[in-house]
């Protein structure tokens, strides 16, 4: 079982001592070039600088501190050899703007990369350029806009989702300056097809739609629904986060999506958040292929090169052409996967989460609202622990971290009460599964002032969440004033 180191760790102000000693150490410098003021920064030797930085990272969590089954996010193992290929200096040391004659590595990776993408998804051509899903997603809602004012159609200005879907979708949909039609979906927690053709107008410019949805559902009435939004003249958009479910087994171009985003930083293991920067490349059809960003990458004879010569193309999305290491990065994973491999990974995936799904259903202490099958996550709901006891699906999460395993997503999708969606991904061996059963059934049948009041043995204890937003203290000085 994973416990955190704990350490009384001051900030890197505190322990600051030596301000006199370093002052001296530049004595032997030329006059000219000695500071005549102390920097405002802390003035520490490298040897406590690496140390807190090291504590810091042992009180911490990550995905190679054990099972991090943080639903909708795809937390799966990143293997070292993506790592360490996208450390090689042929990738690290380029600079973008050098001739494109030196990167040609890079350039044909892209290409190759682009269309492994399109073979994946059955889409007709890629951009690699955004940084994130949510960007992606901000990147196809400019498509959609381009492709509806090419067409003159410039009444389109409401973008169509369902209550299931993540909230950067309709945060990207008003950020392209579009009004957002939330849809409610039916008893079974899918798409209603009744509500969406009722919704459906000369004024719809897109569709948005996760398939699997958010709940763990795949969405079987797809083609229908493709079917209701084309007729409608308007594009459906796939918000790809949960390709982890499908690879191999079904295609979103195949489906009738228009645009798609990809998170390589879910689906093909590359790091999140703070383990690397993300990637959420955009894919569309032939008769979108246009409006993508400059510049595309192409291929002439054997040479490779940037494009610039788009003149529908929606222009730049990104200081040059996206996150090219998590690009080298999922490009690797792709070819170390392999066709077959990348179909196990998704098979893997839901296997492991109708695995757990099962064993915790069946304790009868969680309910799962909404249909029965789920493909590679599902949300329970911690409503009669909280009728019952009063424990909230808040507290189980807290909990969780006395036990050593991070929690899932919790509160998400909203239309589940006291939700917990639970995304184990396929590369959790099944002790570890078994292991989070156990845990959740137990913290089930806890002294439920145990549960309420956890966690116990972290570094950082349960916070004030309300003082937290009420009376943020953000800063150093800040504290200081206290
Ligand atoms: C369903 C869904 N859509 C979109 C996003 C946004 O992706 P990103 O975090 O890469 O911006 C997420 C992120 O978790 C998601 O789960």
């Amino acid at each position: 079982m994973y416990h955190s180191a704990v350490y009384e760790e001051p900030l890197l102000r505190e322990l600051e001592e030596k301000r006199a000693e370093q002052d001296a150490r530049t004595a032997g410098l030329p006059r000219s070039l000695q500071r005549t003021a102390p920097p405002h920064i802390p003035s520490l030797d490298e040897t406590q600088v690496v140390r807190h930085f090291f504590h810091l990272s042992q009180m911490n969590y990550g995905i190679e501190s054990g099972i991090y089954p943080l639903g909708s996010c795809t937390m799966k193992y990143n293997p070292k050899l993506c790592e360490e290929i996208s450390r090689w200096e042929h990738f690290s040391l380029v600079h973008p703007y050098q001739d494109e004659s030196t990167l040609q590595g890079t350039l044909q990776l892209m290409y190759d990369l682009e269309a492994a993408l399109c073979d994946i998804t059955g889409m007709n051509a890629f951009t690699l350029q955004p940084a994130a899903g949510a960007q992606g997603e901000f990147t196809g809602l400019l498509i959609t806009r381009a492709f509806h004012e090419h067409h003159k159609e410039f009444h389109r200005d409401e973008i169509i989702l369902p209550d299931t879907s993540h909230g950067t979708n309709p945060a990207s949909a008003a950020m392209a300056g579009y009004k957002v039609i939330e849809i409610p979906s039916t008893a079974e927690g899918t798409v209603d097809l009744k509500v969406l053709k009722q919704t459906l107008s000369s004024r719809t410019a897109c569709f948005m739609l996760t398939n699997p949805n958010t709940l763990g559902i795949f969405e079987a009435e797809i083609l229908d629904i493709a079917d209701l939004v084309h007729q409608a003249g308007a594009l459906l958009y796939y918000d790809g986060a949960n390709m982890n479910a499908i690879m191999g087994k079904a295609r979103p171009g195949d489906m009738g999506f228009d645009i798609v985003h990809l998170n390589l930083h879910k689906t093909f293991a590359t790091p999140h958040g703070g383990g690397g920067p993300g990637s959420g490349p955009v894919g569309v059809q032939s008769t979108l292929q246009r409006f993508l960003p400059v510049p595309r990458v192409i291929k002439k004879n054997t040479t490779y090169s940037f494009d610039y010569n788009y003149p529908d193309s929606i222009g730049k999305i990104k200081l040059t052409y996206g996150n090219v290491s998590a690009l080298v990065k999922a490009y690797i994973y792709i070819r170390l996967m392999g066709g077959n491999g990348l179909t196990e990974a998704s098979e893997v995936a839901v296997l492991n989460a109708n695995y757990m799904k099962k064993k915790i259903i069946d304790s009868g202490l969680y309910t799962m609202p909404y249909a029965e099958l789920r493909k590679h996550e599902f949300v329970i709901s911690a409503e009669r622990l909280h009728a019952d006891k009063g424990i909230r699906a808040l507290d189980i999460a807290k909990r969780l971290l006395d036990y050593g395993l991070h929690p899932p997503t919790i509160y998400f999708p909203l239309l589940v009460k006291e939700a917990l969606m639970i995304e184990p991904t396929e590369t959790e061996a099944k002790k570890t599964l078994d292991q989070y059963i156990d845990a959740l059934l137990s913290i089930a049948t806890e002294d439920p002032e145990l549960v309420k009041s956890a966690p116990h043995h972290t570094t950082v204890r349960r916070i004030d969440e309300v003082s937290a937003i009420k009376n943020p203290l953000l800063t150093w000085n800040a504290i200081q004033q206290q």
